[in-house]
């Protein structure tokens, strides 16, 4: 499986991460046979958040962890905070930063987080308590490397001016379906199309001019979690590219959504949600499929773009 490094963050991290938010689905036994399969699949890397089952996938992968053969400093553990669906906020507040870690690390049974990630920014967020927290966390050991998720750029240039430590990740949403990271530099200016409207402040452009690796969440869905394109009869032109380059490579159509974006020269994670061992193991041949320029504009306009 192929590595990258993160900007004065963590180093030989694989592309592929194995998402967590759907593991409060399975039994401790399956957890575990998953974690396991990614790991054999070459896969070092393990998303979650304190909201995914409401500290439940956070849990079970900690109770399931102790039956595989995987080290804890052979994997790069990441949760992220913020989010706080007991009372409906978002919250970044020192306080509530300091005790999700702490709830975080008893839940997965460790003493340190890879990669601490602020969810959603919360909209009264004071940088100035987020710099105190995570100098705690530094301090403590606790968490080795900070970033963010779904974060503008002006926020993270807010955040810098008060937090001391890099914060080289931003988690966003894309997929084939999902691309509007990407669309919004296509259609610049173009009052014909909503696909122009700069809904995240230039974010791609913004992290590739600052060595942030962006982390692709949901990468098979369309809409927010309205299911997968794949095999939707909603998406007939990009299913039949789909299935064409998938015979081409001998890989599935799961595959050649995630090469897609692995192809983008930003460098980006992909976090795969499946709970399923097969589908992640077919999933990790994107690993090995490097799709030309042309495919990768074929798929993309398959999608519903057009170039203007
Ligand atoms: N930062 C954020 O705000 C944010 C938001 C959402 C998610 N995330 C992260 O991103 C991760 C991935 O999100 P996601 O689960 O929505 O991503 P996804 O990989 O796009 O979707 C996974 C879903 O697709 C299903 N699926 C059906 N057929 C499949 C196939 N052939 N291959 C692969 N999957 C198939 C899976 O079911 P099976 O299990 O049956 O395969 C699963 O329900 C999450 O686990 C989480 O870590 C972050």
């Amino acid at each position: 499986m192929q590595k990258i490094n993160i900007a004065q963050g963590p180093e030989n991290v694989t592309r592929l991460i194995l998402g967590c938010m759907r593991m409060p689905s399975l039994s401790v036994e399956d957890a575990s046979k998953m974690i396991q399969t990614a790991y054999d699949l070459g896969i070092n890397f393990y998303d979650h958040a304190t909201c995914y089952g409401d500290g439940e996938a956070e849990k079970r992968f900690g109770d399931a962890i102790s039956l595989t053969s995987v080290k804890r400093e052979d994997i790069f553990i990441q949760s992220k905070c913020g989010i706080r669906t007991d009372k409906k906020i978002f919250d970044w507040r020192r306080e509530n930063i300091l005790n999700s870690v702490n709830e975080i690390l008893a839940r997965l049974k460790t003493e340190y987080l890879d990669v601490l990630l602020l969810h959603r920014p919360d909209l009264l967020f004071d940088p100035e308590q987020v710099a105190e927290a995570f100098d705690e966390l530094e301090k403590s050991g606790k968490v080795r490397s900070f970033g963010v998720s779904n974060t503008m750029p002006m926020q993270i240039e807010l955040l810098k001016k008060y937090v001391k430590q890099p914060l080289k990740i931003n988690q966003l949403q894309l997929s084939l379906e999902q691309s509007q990271l990407i669309d919004q530099d296509l259609y610049m200016n173009n009052k014909t199309t909503d696909m122009s409207i700069m809904r995240d402040g230039g974010a791609l452009d913004y992290c590739r001019l600052n060595d942030i690796t962006i982390q692709a969440w949901s990468p098979l869905q369309h809409g927010m979690f309205k299911g997968m394109f794949i095999d939707n009869p909603e998406f007939p032109e990009l299913n039949k590219v789909l299935q064409e380059l998938a015979d081409k490579y001998g890989a599935t159509k799961a595959a050649i959504s995630i090469a897609w974006i692995l192809r983008h020269p930003a460098k980006m994670q992909v976090i795969a949600g499946t709970m399923n061992p097969v589908h992640l193991t077919e999933m990790a041949e994107a690993d090995k499929i490097e799709l030309t320029h042309e495919e990768w504009y074929q798929l993309y306009l398959s999608s519903g773009k057009f170039l203007p």
